[in-house]
């Protein structure tokens, strides 16, 4: 499917599953060949995304319902796909994001019980005409990836010497966990054109490899993507 000239891969999937270290691993392979990378995340990813993330996350919208919290999640991602995401793709920047629309569909849909019908239509006006060439579902058990969240939690210090918390979502019980693991696996099946399923239980090695030996053959070879553009 055609999101303009750039190539668009989100990477969904639980808690503690890695991730965003294997995003920057990616970036960094990808920026060595010459092409132009950003990396982003949801919900954030623009400033007013990133305004609306503090509410997310902190769980001052939770009282307002899931209703409330799914559209919020819509707002911030129309503004991500507007101010950033489709500009970058029309430049041919390679556009790399933590979680989408899927991350929408499991945990407001699945998990949130929001209907099906109401979840579609903020889908649809949030990433207008913007869909993913390929997702990558990172898929660990449910307990392995809490555990890891929990680690990383207890005491653990970001980078900037913040004390990491968890955060509303990741307090949630397991057997919710193991739902929305079930529900990333659902969307595999039903789009297998899109979405492809790493074991996020290997070696961060392993995954790095796996990773781009799904988004190469994606990579145009020529120099129509933003090669040799990288400052
Ligand atoms: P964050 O700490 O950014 O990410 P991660 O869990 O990927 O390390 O937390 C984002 C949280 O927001 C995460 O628990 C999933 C949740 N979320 C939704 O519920 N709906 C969404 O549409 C998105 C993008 C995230």
């Amino acid at each position: 499917m055609t999101v303009g000239q750039g190539l668009f891969v989100t990477f969904e999937g639980g808690e503690g599953a890695g991730k965003s270290t294997q995003i920057r691993l990616l970036a960094d392979a990808l920026r060595e060949r010459g092409f132009r990378v950003l990396m982003t995340r949801e919900p954030g990813g623009s400033a007013g995304a990133e305004a609306v993330r503090h509410v997310l996350l902190s769980g001052a919208a939770q009282d307002f319902g899931v209703r409330m919290e799914a559209i919020l999640f819509a707002a911030a991602r129309s503004d991500h796909v507007e101010e950033i995401i489709r500009p970058s793709l029309a430049q041919d920047t390679i556009v790399l994001c933590d979680r989408f629309m899927d991350s929408s569909r499991v945990y407001q849909g699945v998990t949130g019980n929001l209907e099906p019908g109401f979840v579609e239509a903020l889908e649809r006006v949030a990433v207008n005409g913007i869909v993913p060439h390929c997702t990558i579902i990172f898929d660990l058990p449910a307990a392995i990836g809490l555990e890891r969240a929990r680690q990383r939690a207890s005491g653990a210090t970001s980078p900037k010497g913040e004390t990491i918390e968890l955060d509303r979502f990741e307090k949630e019980e397991m057997e919710t966990h193991e739902k929305r693991r079930e529900a990333f696996l659902d969307i595999a099946r039903n789009d297998p054109g899109r979405c492809r399923v790493i074991d996020a239980s290997l070696s961060a090695s392993d995954i790095a490899a796996t990773v781009l030996s799904i988004v190469e053959p994606l990579l145009p070879a020529g120099d129509e993507l933003g090669r040799g553009l990288e400052p």
